[in-house]
């Protein structure tokens, strides 16, 4: 159906059906539903009846083949119009097979296999029904506390960008309209979500406008520059109000300067909640609120339908904006195909064939190899297949490593860790314990686990969080490991044996109690369906590990929020001239995180050599190289993730101490060198001014190159303009 026949339609429709359509709902409200489908929000008695389902617009966290076609079917049928529905689900990092957690994929640095992950989850979520996932999220992250950090790829905007365009391009592909086995992306949560106060899930955001637009938006400018259908709006204030009725935020920034014309929904529940916000005194200020900002989708909520009419009626709200926004609807309808085919790429045969598939675990498996990250190991990885080895710990044999948002995931398809090591050696060899519980652990837990242990080479302990203590709403102030934990490596401390310590968690940990009390860890996240089998590679040395940190570990709770590109300060600690005390300091504890961003280790080592620069002044019109040689000077091939920084030593505003402006990835045989050379241009210095323009300033840079954001190489150079 073309632009005209679009607004031939909308021509024909009632306000009620126009409104209608501006509403989401969970699949139980659906005929045609057989199963409630997936719940991720408080469901509340929306006092809607069922007209407004039968014109409801679209459908949130349904999905099998069948289900969604008998929705689908059902609802035509019974719509005046025929106008068919969108059906948009959760689908974050994988349908049914399960990728690692988006943080996880952020330590990978793999670009390439971050867009066939999505693809994949494209392919497996349209065979079977579903038009839309409510993905990529985004959100910058600095506090660990926060549940969701495991959603996000990290701390830094430049990296987040990357992976932003890269988890479109595999959710969209090219040709939306025709490629039936790519679904619409929805970036989110826009915006600066990750920036909740106290790490607390939906408390307050708050920051300077310069703040916002230099370091949180890129990541959400960048998937929409990669063309990303759809942007959810953040439960958060954002310069003081609700990001869903912020219209400065909404039609100024968002639809003005980033020139996005797509469809933009609210989070779950978000319109209403500008009530205890305290931005509207009830729902029909809320709905004004929203549909003033330039909200066109009300997920959850019944605003729009109980008081859009009457707002028309009382000619507070133009019935253009209505317009306005179902046209988007429609013809995102449209370039999916759904008017010619409202089925889209549903297939039960398909469906059978191709979810769950082989190829799409093997890619699982890959991605979960390159997401984990070797944090210590003091010679004891990789593990002999001859040793005898003590697997202990709740997670030595827990499906639950698929993470807080994997939906469909099963955790029975899961690979668990003691089902990745059998893989590899005879059962002899391998003894089991639970040793505890996740956050319990009873005497007779720790003597089995001391009885099994007694005999073995080394001891693996599979230890970690519930999914449940991550993910959204699931917020942490204390981030060690649970106590029961912690005792059990005490307990088997005493064995004195070598320890390795595997960790399934969603967020950067407080490692006391287990750094200092084990002799290598692996930092695995949620590492998918496949987690087992690739945390097995990586310990018995099949695999490298080469996963490298996209957010910092901190030295403990108290540092939060720490993150690599901080500023200064004009009394730094250590600087050669500075005070013992008079300087930025905690008396108890260290500045710098345990683990710095863009940290990993693995089995080889890596030499860096001959940076230069090919010129000491850049001009907007020249810009300028910077090389390295970089060699593995191991004993076995290695993939290194050769960083950019640069830092600005003098700015209009004060400037991060670095920052990452690229970044390459090269697999070196033992011995081998390779020289890498990266471009830097006027534009990657620009950044935000005290006015918001958006420039550079000629002056003094520092580039570095290097393994992480703490150590490498530097060459200075000079921006004249
Ligand atoms: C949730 C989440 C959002 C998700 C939406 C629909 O509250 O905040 O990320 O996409 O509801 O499930």
């Amino acid at each position: 159906m073309n632009e005209n026949k679009l607004t031939v339609l909308l021509g024909q429709m009632t306000l009620d059906e126009k409104i209608a359509q501006l509403t989401q709902l969970a699949t139980p409200f659906f005929k045609g539903a057989s199963d409630q489908g997936q719940i991720t929000g408080p469901m509340v008695n929306m006092g809607i009846d069922e007209e407004v389902v039968m014109n409801s617009g679209s459908v949130l966290g349904a999905s099998g083949a069948k289900e969604i076609i008998n929705i689908q079917r059902t609802h035509i049928e019974e719509n005046r119009l025929g106008i068919p529905l969108l059906f948009m689900s959760d689908i974050v990092h994988g349908f049914k097979t399960i990728f690692p957690v988006p943080l996880g994929i952020g330590c990978s640095w793999d670009l390439e296999l971050t867009e066939k992950s999505a693809e994949i989850a494209a392919k497996e979520a349209s065979v079977s029904g579903v038009h839309v996932t409510f993905a990529p999220m985004v959100d910058l992250v600095r506090d660990p506390r926060w549940g969701r950090v495991m959603e996000s790829t990290g701390e830094d905007s430049y990296l987040n960008s990357q992976f932003a365009r890269a988890y479109v391009r595999g959710f969209q592909g090219s040709d939306l309209t025709h490629d039936l086995h790519r679904v619409a992306a929805c970036v989110k949560h826009f915006a600066a979500y990750g920036a909740a106060e106290g790490g607390r899930d939906y408390n307050t955001v708050d920051m300077s406008e310069r703040e916002l637009r230099e370091t949180y938006l890129p990541a959400y400018k960048a998937a929409l520059a990669e063309g990303c259908e759809m942007v959810m709006a953040a439960f958060n204030t954002v310069l003081g109000i609700p990001a869903t009725g912020n219209k400065k935020l909404m039609r100024s920034i968002l639809r003005e300067e980033m020139n996005f014309n797509g469809v933009l929904i609210s989070d779950w529940g978000a319109v209403k909640e500008m009530i205890p916000h305290g931005v509207a005194e009830d729902e029909k200020e809320a709905a004004l609120k929203s549909i003033t900002a330039g909200i066109d989708i009300e997920m959850m909520t019944a605003t729009y339908v109980n008081y859009l009419k009457e707002l028309v009626a009382e000619k507070v709200v133009d019935e253009t904006i209505i317009d306005e926004a179902v046209l988007r609807i429609l013809e995102l309808k449209e370039r999916l195909g759904l008017f010619e085919n409202p089925y889209r790429g549903a297939d039960e045969k398909l469906e059978q064939e191709i979810v769950m598939s082989a190829e799409h675990r093997d890619i699982a498996r890959k991605l979960a190899v390159k997401s984990c990250v070797l944090l210590k190991n003091e010679n004891v990885l990789p593990l002999n297949k001859k040793q005898k080895i003590s697997l202990i710990g709740p997670f030595a044999q827990s499906g639950d490593i698929l993470g807080p948002w994997s939906w469909l995931g099963s955790k029975e398809d899961a690979v668990t860790l003691r089902e990745g090591m059998k893989m590899k050696v005879e059962s002899s060899q391998l003894t089991l314990a639970k040793g505890s519980g996740i956050e319990t652990v009873s005497e007779e837990q720790l003597h089995e686990a001391e009885r099994v242990a007694k005999d073995a080479d080394l001891i693996v302990l599979a230890l970690g969080e519930d999914s449940e203590m991550s993910g959204e709403a699931g917020c942490r102030a204390n981030i060690k490991l649970p106590d029961a934990q912690l005792k059990l490596i005490q307990h088997l401390k005493k064995l004195n044996k070598p320890m390795v310590a595997v960790l399934f968690n969603g967020r950067p940990l407080d490692l006391h109690g287990v750094i200092d009390q084990v002799d290598g860890v692996l930092e695995a996240w949620y590492p998918g369906t496949e987690g087992g089998a690739a945390v097995a590679d990586l310990l018995y040395g099949d695999e490298n590990p080469s996963g490298r940190l996209s957010m910092s570990f901190p030295f403990s709770v108290g540092q939060v929020p720490v993150y690599y590109n901080h500023f200064n300060t004009g009394r730094p600690k250590g600087a050669p001239d500075a005070q013992v005390r008079y300087v930025s300091q905690y008396l108890d504890i260290p500045n710098d995180p345990l683990f710095p961003f863009g940290f990993g280790l693995g089995y080889t080592s890596f030499f860096y050599s001959e940076m230069a620069i090919s010129e000491e002044v850049m001009t907007p019109d020249q810009p300028i190289t910077v090389s390295v040689t970089v060699t593995n000077n191991g004993s076995r091939e290695g993939e290194e993730t050769v960083q950019l920084y640069i830092r600005d030593v003098s700015g209009e505003v004060v400037r991060p101490l670095k920052e990452l402006k690229d970044f390459e990835k090269v697999v070196l045989e033992p011995g081998e060198s390779k020289k890498l050379t990266f471009t830097l241009t006027e534009p990657q210095l620009r950044y935000h001014h005290s006015d918001l323009q958006f420039e550079s300033d000629p002056g003094k840079f520092i580039a570095y190159v290097g393994p992480n954001s703490k150590e490498g190489t530097e060459q200075s150079f000079t921006l004249v303009k």
